[in-house]
C-alpha cells in the first residue's frame, strides 16, 4: 500500500494555503530582528515590495530560449552589461547571468575545460589550482567535470600564497583561481600576483567574486587605495564571477559569470540539432530558466543606483567597524584573517575559553551562529538589517566571555559538540559518511511519506548516531 501522501483530491483556497504557509514559516529564523548574520541580503521594505512587484510581473515567463522574450533579454544583456562596467570589463569583457555563485563557477570551470581541450595540447588539462580557503563550488564543479582541484596553503592572514600556487603547477594545469574575498574570513587573495602568476604560465585565471563582486567596487570608491585592484584592470584576470543575489540585492537565483572575451564565452554553449523538438541551445545550465531572478537583479540596480549601493556600503562599513572595535576590544578574542570588507571571523587565543562555548551561549540569547573551523571561529556577514543588533550583540558576547571566563570546565554542547568533533575527527570521510547519512535520513522515502523532515534542518543538526557518541567519548580526552 502506498502510504505517501497524496495531492489533496480537492484544492484548497487560496487564504487557507497562505495561512499554512505562514504557519510553517514560522518556525524559520526570523531574519528581519536582525540576529541572523548571513543569508539575507535585505536592503530595506521599500526595496523588499519592489522585488515583490517585480516577481509578480515576470511570474510566468520562461526564459529557456535567450531569443523567445525579449524583455529578459534585454535585463540578461543589460546586466552583463553594468557588471562589466562596474568590475572594469570595457571592451570586449562579455558572460552570461547564471542561478547563482555555484553555477557561475562550474560553468566557468565548463568553458576553460572545453576551450583547453579544442586545442590537441590542452587535452590533459585537468587540474584547477587554487588557495585551501577557494569555495567548495569549485569542488563540487571539479567533481561533476572530472576535474580536479589542487589547494594550496595559505599564510597566516588566510591569503593565497602564491607561490605555493606556483608549485603545483604543471602541464595538467586548466586555469588558477582565487577569491575576492574568500568567504570564511573575508580575506582578499593577492589578485595581482596571481595575475602575474597566469600571465606567465599562460593560464586562465577566474576570480571568484561571488561575495565580493557587488561589494568592493564600491569599498573602492568610498575609500580610494584601500583595496589593491583585483578585477578585469589586470591583465591576467580572465573571468570574475559576482553574485547578484548576494550584495547586487536582487531575489535569490543570480549571478553574473563574466570573461575577458568570447574567446572563452564560446565554449559555454551547448547546442544540439537532431533533436525532434528542434533545435536545442542553452547558454548556461538550466533548461528553462525563471525570468524572476534576472528581472528582480536588473529592478534592484536601476532602483539603488550607484548612490544607492554607496550609501549601503557606507552604513554597513560603518556598522562593521563597530562590531570590530567592540570583538576586538575583548582581550580573549581574535579577529581572523584580514577582512577588506563586512565579513568578520573571530575565535579565542588558544581557543581559551572554548568558542563554541561562546557559540552556545549566543545561541541561547537568541542569536543564529554560524561556526566554522579549522580553526573553530564564529563567521559574521554584516547586513544594513544587522546594524541595530550590533549593541546588544557586543553586549552579549561581553557576557558570553564573562561566562566563560568564570566556568572555564564549560563544554560546548549539542550541535557545537557535534561540529567540534566533526572537525576533529581525522577520517574525514568518516565525516563524510556522517553527513551522507544525514542526508539520506532526510530524503529517504520515509521521510518523504511523513512529510517533515525527522530532526533533520539546514541549522540543526539531527542526533547523531550512537558511534557518534561512543566516538566523541574517545576523543575527549584529546582536546585542548
Ligand atoms: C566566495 C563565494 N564563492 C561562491 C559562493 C557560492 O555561491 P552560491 O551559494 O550562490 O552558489 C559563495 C557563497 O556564499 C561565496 O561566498
Amino acid at each position: 500500500m502506498n502510504k505517501r501522501k497524496a495531492i489533496p483530491s480537492h484544492g484548497q483556497p487560496a487564504e487557507t494555503i497562505l495561512a499554512q504557509m505562514k504557519e510553517m514559516k514560522s518556525g524559520d529564523p526570523n531574519w528581519a530582528d536582525g540576529r541572523t548574520w548571513s543569508l539575507v541580503y535585505h536592503v530595506d521594505d521599500e526595496h523588499r515590495a519592489l522585488m515583490q512587484k517585480t516577481a509578480q510581473l515576470f511570474i510566468s515567463e520562461s526564459y529557456a530560449n535567450p531569443f523567445a522574450v525579449e524583455s529578459i533579454q534585454r535585463m540578461e544583456l543589460g546586466l552583463i552589461g553594468m557588471t562589466a562596467n562596474l568590475l572594469n570589463g570595457e571592451g570586449s569583457a562579455t558572460g552570461t547571468v547564471t542561478s547563482g555563485g555555484t553555477e557561475s563557477i562550474l560553468l566557468a570551470l565548463y568553458a576553460y575545460r572545453e576551450w583547453a581541450h579544442s586545442s590537441r595540447t590542452g587535452k590533459k588539462k585537468n587540474e584547477i589550482v587554487a588557495p585551501a580557503t577557494i569555495h567548495p563550488a569549485f569542488e563540487k564543479a571539479a567533481h561533476l567535470l572530472g576535474l580536479k582541484v589542487r589547494k594550496a596553503p595559505v599564510d597566516h592572514l588566510s591569503r593565497a600564497r602564491i607561490e605555493e600556487m606556483e608549485k603545483l603547477i604543471t602541464e595538467k594545469t586548466l586555469l588558477l583561481a582565487v577569491s575576492a574575498p574568500s568567504y570564511p574570513h573575508g580575506t582578499l587573495d593577492p589578485v595581482e600576483a596571481a595575475s602575474e602568476l597566469a600571465q606567465q604560465y599562460k593560464l586562465p585565471l577566474h576570480v571568484d567574486a561571488c561575495i565580493g563582486g557587488f561589494f568592493l567596487p564600491w569599498v573602492e570608491q568610498l575609500s580610494p587605495g584601500s583595496i589593491p585592484p583585483w578585477d578585469f584592470r589586470l591583465p591576467g584576470v580572465t573571468s570574475i564571477s559576482a553574485d547578484t543575489h548576494k550584495f547586487g540585492y536582487g531575489a535569490k537565483g543570480s549571478s553574473v559569470l563574466l570573461f575577458r572575451s568570447m574567446d572563452y564565452l564560446r565554449h559555454q554553449f551547448f547546442i544540439t540539432t537532431d533533436w525532434a523538438g528542434g533545435i536545442y541551445a542553452s547558454a548556461t545550465l538550466l533548461g528553462s530558466r525563471s525570468a524572476i531572478p534576472i528581472a528582480t537583479a536588473w529592478a534592484a540596480m536601476h532602483s539603488l543606483g550607484q548612490e544607492g549601493y554607496l550609501g549601503i556600503t557606507r552604513n554597513i562599513l560603518d556598522g562593521c567597524a563597530r562590531l570590530r572595535l567592540g570583538i576586538e576590544a575583548l582581550p580573549e578574542l581574535a579577529i581572523l584573517g584580514e577582512p577588506c570588507m563586512n565579513i568578520l571571523a573571530f575565535t579565542t587565543r588558544q581557543n581559551k575559553p572554548d568558542i563554541f562555548v561562546i557559540a552556545d551561549f549566543l545561541e541561547e540569547k537568541g542569536w543564529v551562529v554560524d561556526r566554522q573551523h579549522r580553526p573553530n571561529s564564529i563567521h559574521l556577514t554584516v547586513m544594513q538589517h544587522n546594524l541595530p543588533a550590533i549593541e546588544p550583540y557586543l553586549k552579549d558576547l561581553q557576557e558570553a566571555i564573562a561566562y566563560a571566563r568564570n566556568n572555564p570546565d564549560a563544554k560546548a554542547r549539542g550541535n557545537a559538540a557535534l561540529y567540534g568533533l566533526m572537525a576533529r575527527i581525522p577520517l574525514r570521510s568518516m565525516v563524510a559518511n556522517n553527513v551522507r547519512q544525514l542526508f539520506e535520513q532526510l530524503y529517504g522515502a520515509e521521510t518523504a511519506k511523513s512529510e517533515s523532515p525527522s530532526g533533520a534542518s539546514s541549522q540543526q543538526m539531527p542526533n547523531p548516531p550512537s558511534w557518534m557518541g561512543w566516538l566523541n567519548r574517545l576523543l575527549s580526552g584529546w582536546r585542548k
